[in-house]
């Protein structure tokens, strides 16, 4: 833990501040551990793997934490030789290097950090926030920039300063969260006024939970990780050469594809058909593990940012795609 990250965090019981206690401190200044202990209610969190830790290790998340330090390096850049999340980021927020440069972001329910890795490429400094240990394996991904801060929190109790941010973007997890809409409603208030806020979060229409994926789950969801895993890897010999058929098909390729719950991403070719094989194994598990998977209606999200002070001024698919600004007047697009 770089010890400016001090400066954005707050007690997550009574806001309150925090000093650092610390035990072992890295030659560069990285405290590996330690406590975090509030002035006002003494309240004390531990600082363990260098990584200051806000919740109990074991929660609803835990499949996210398998997930991440196992197929860690998959969809980050640097490691993979594409571009594919940089473009992601760039397109899902609407904003730059040069726009972030000198702020302070928070990327909420960073998993394994591929947005972190794109968006502290800058001067930025960015704090990722996760509640599994996946944030070790961001940590990992991450080492050695000075301008990046891991926090192990939940956004339904998080030790961030309000108003201490710029820009704030949560992609891919209110879906994964208990209660989305209330998730949705803890973001604007980080930000300074005029800060800025993208999210992405899978959108529920009228057909959505027809989707195969949630018949299975009703199963999956409850299997030891592990077990998953080694069943989806057994599986995929068989799966992956069959959707490759299938979800090829003109016409039909679509309702296929949203019949049979097999993340083969067909239609990327950016992708190698090994690289591809690997994302399919880890998405399919992605898609069948976790224990929530509640997608949005638009309509819902829109009215939390407006709640909290945000006017949506972007929409775009795929998924449910809000970006705002704590401030401005509402105009939606629908990319
Ligand atoms: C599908 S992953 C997305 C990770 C990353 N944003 C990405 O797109 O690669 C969802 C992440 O949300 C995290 N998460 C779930 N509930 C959370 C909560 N209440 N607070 C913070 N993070 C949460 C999970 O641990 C998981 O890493
Ligand atoms: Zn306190």
């Amino acid at each position: 833990m770089w010890k400016n990250l001090l400066s954005v965090l707050a007690c997550p019981e009574c806001h309150c501040e925090l000093e650092c206690h610390t035990k072992n401190v890295g030659t560069d200044g990285d405290v590996l551990s330690g406590s975090l202990k509030c002035i006002a209610c003494s309240h004390e969190f531990p600082i363990i793997g260098g990584i200051p830790r806000f919740i109990p290790a074991n929660n609803y998340a835990e499949s996210f934490g398998y997930q991440w330090n196992r197929f860690r390096a998959l969809q980050i850049d640097a490691e993979n030789r594409t571009r594919l999340s940089e473009d992601r980021f760039l397109s899902e927020t609407g904003w730059t290097l040069d726009s972030m440069a000198g702020k302070w972001l928070v990327d909420i329910g960073c998993g394994a950090g591929r947005f972190l890795e794109v968006a502290s490429r800058g001067s930025a400094e960015v704090v990722g926030l996760d509640l599994s240990s996946a944030v070790d394996a961001a940590r990992r991904t991450v080492s050695g920039r000075r301008n990046v801060h891991i926090v192990q929190a939940s956004m339904y109790a998080l030790p961030l300063r309000p108003g201490s941010f710029d820009c704030c973007y949560c992609i891919g997890v209110l879906q994964h969260t208990p209660d989305p809409l209330r998730a949705l409603r803890s973001l604007p208030q980080l930000l300074k006024p005029s800060g800025q806020i993208a999210v992405t979060i899978y959108e529920r229409r009228k057909w959505t939970l027809c989707n195969g994926k949630y018949l299975i789950r009703r199963i999956t969801r409850h299997l030891p990780e592990r077990v998953l895993l080694t069943l989806i890897t057994v599986g995929m010999p068989i799966a992956f050469p069959i959707t490759e058929l299938l979800f090829r098909l003109p016409g039909l390729g679509r309702l296929f594809k949203f019949m049979i719950p097999i993340a083969n991403y067909v239609d990327n070719p950016r992708l190698t058909l090994r690289e591809r094989y690997r994302w399919a194994l880890m998405d399919t598990f992605d898609m069948l593990a976790p224990y929530y998977d509640q997608p949005m209606i638009q309509s819902e999200a829109e009215t939390a940012l407006t709640d909290g002070g945000i006017v949506a001024r972007r929409l775009s698919n795929p998924g449910l795609n809000l970006v705002g600004e704590k401030g401005t007047a509402i105009e939606l697009v629908r990319a």
